[in-house]
């Protein structure tokens, strides 16, 4: 299984498959930063009826546009299967049936077409996908650690990633993902599915002081944290707090602007808050933004002037590549492929993610096989 990994890097084209949520993406990277195309068909129309991802409905939208999505991507890049030479996709962690039909898709055109396979992890991707077109970076170890806060509506992770390549997760939430808490917000006030954009575009017209929202695990005078929970999250609190304030209550308009930029202004505030923290706890010399919840615009602003204050260099991936997108999948797989990690056609899925993520390919000490 390792043909196509060898004999020099001129156009090493990897296929990537990313069906772990509700978008079936599909991509062809050259070399692992070269992006010769990137298509997402998102299912959001489907689960907007239901406020959240359906995760058998996710999985049924997949099975139907998974080979329709591999050939456009290809097809866009101007090639066919014979110019690729491996191919990686998403394999943990996810929801469950979505995953398994992205990777028994890539097992059956690995094992039709006798390509190298890889099983690659989302969030490393998205971590990875943040320095797509400028991936030389990495190469560079005075760039570690890397402290990466990946935001999405399934995540709110805190990763370290040393110079040798060790990764692994220094905080986590301990009940919804940041990305919830904009979805629910947005469910709780009828303003529609995904509520992330909305909450972003409707806030910029509110002040952000107009309501003392609760800052989930954050400490205050009276009230400190335990130290196991100084880089963990939790947003349930704030979510509460925003259903008891608007219940039976009809908002002006104004009022609802103020009470979304208030409610975005405390999830920003713990978000970089807490990145910060870690970023100073192990020495990072870089703070990458990742996750669909990295599109919100106060987000951005707000952790990019922080962390310049603290002269940390942070790489905040445009917003095509913040969302799910297979271009990062296949992006990291070609590190995986280079790096010999080709899997067999045993491999399994994985639902969660594990604390310790071993190493990642495409760390300074990986550098001689980027050539
Ligand atoms: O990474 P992603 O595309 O899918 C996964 O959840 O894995 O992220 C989707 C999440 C949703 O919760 C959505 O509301 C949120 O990202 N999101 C945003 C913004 N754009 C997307 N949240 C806040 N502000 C945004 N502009
Ligand atoms: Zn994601």
């Amino acid at each position: 299984m390792k043909q196509g990994t060898e004999g020099g890097t001129a156009g090493m084209n990897i296929l990537g498959i990313e069906t772990s949520c509700d978008e079936t993406a599909a991509a062809v990277v050259a070399d692992g930063s070269d992006v010769r195309s990137s298509l997402i068909s998102s299912q959001v129309k489907i689960h907007a009826a239901y406020g959240g991802v359906v995760p058998e409905l996710a999985a049924r939208e997949h099975l139907k546009a998974i080979d329709v999505m591999a050939k456009a991507a290809l097809s866009e890049a101007g090639m066919e299967l014979r110019d690729i030479h491996g191919i990686a996709v998403t394999s943990e962690p996810g929801l469950v049936p979505a995953l398994l039909v992205g990777v028994s898709y890539a097992k059956g055109l690995s094992l039709a077409t006798g390509l190298p396979l890889v099983g690659v992890n989302h969030v490393l991707a998205h971590v990875y996908g943040s320095f797509l077109g400028n991936t030389s970076q990495l190469r560079d170890p005075q760039r570690y650690p890397i402290l990466a806060l990946a935001v999405s509506g399934g995540h709110t992770l805190l990763l370290l990633v040393q110079a040798d390549g060790r990764a692994r997760v220094v905080g986590r939430t301990l009940d919804d993902a940041a990305g919830e808490a904009f979805d629910k917000a947005a469910k709780i006030l009828d303003l529609g599915y995904p509520g992330g954009p909305i909450v972003d575009r409707l806030a910029k017209n509110g002040d952000p002081k107009a309501v003392a929202f609760p800052r989930g695990l954050m400490p205050r005078p009276g009230c400190g944290v335990a130290p196991e929970n100084i880089l963990n999250f939790s947003f349930s609190g704030i979510k509460t707090a925003l259903l008891y304030r608007v219940q039976g209550r009809t908002l002006s308009d104004q009022e609802l602007a103020d009470t979304l930029a208030s409610y975005q202004e405390s999830v920003v505030d713990v978000l970089v808050s807490k990145t910060l923290l870690a970023a100073e706890e192990y020495g990072a010399q870089t703070v990458v933004l990742c996750g669909g919840v990295a599109c919100n615009s106060r987000l951005r602003d707000v952790m990019a002037a922080a962390a310049a204050r603290e002269r940390r260099t942070v790489v905040i991936a445009p917003p095509k590549f913040c969302t799910d997108n297979a271009a990062m999948i296949a992006g990291l797989g070609f590190h995986e492929l280079r790096a010999g990690r080709a899997a067999g056609l045993d491999f399994s899925i994985g639902a969660r993610l594990p604390e310790d993520l071993g190493t990642v390919p495409f760390a300074p000490q990986y550098a001689d096989s980027w050539e």
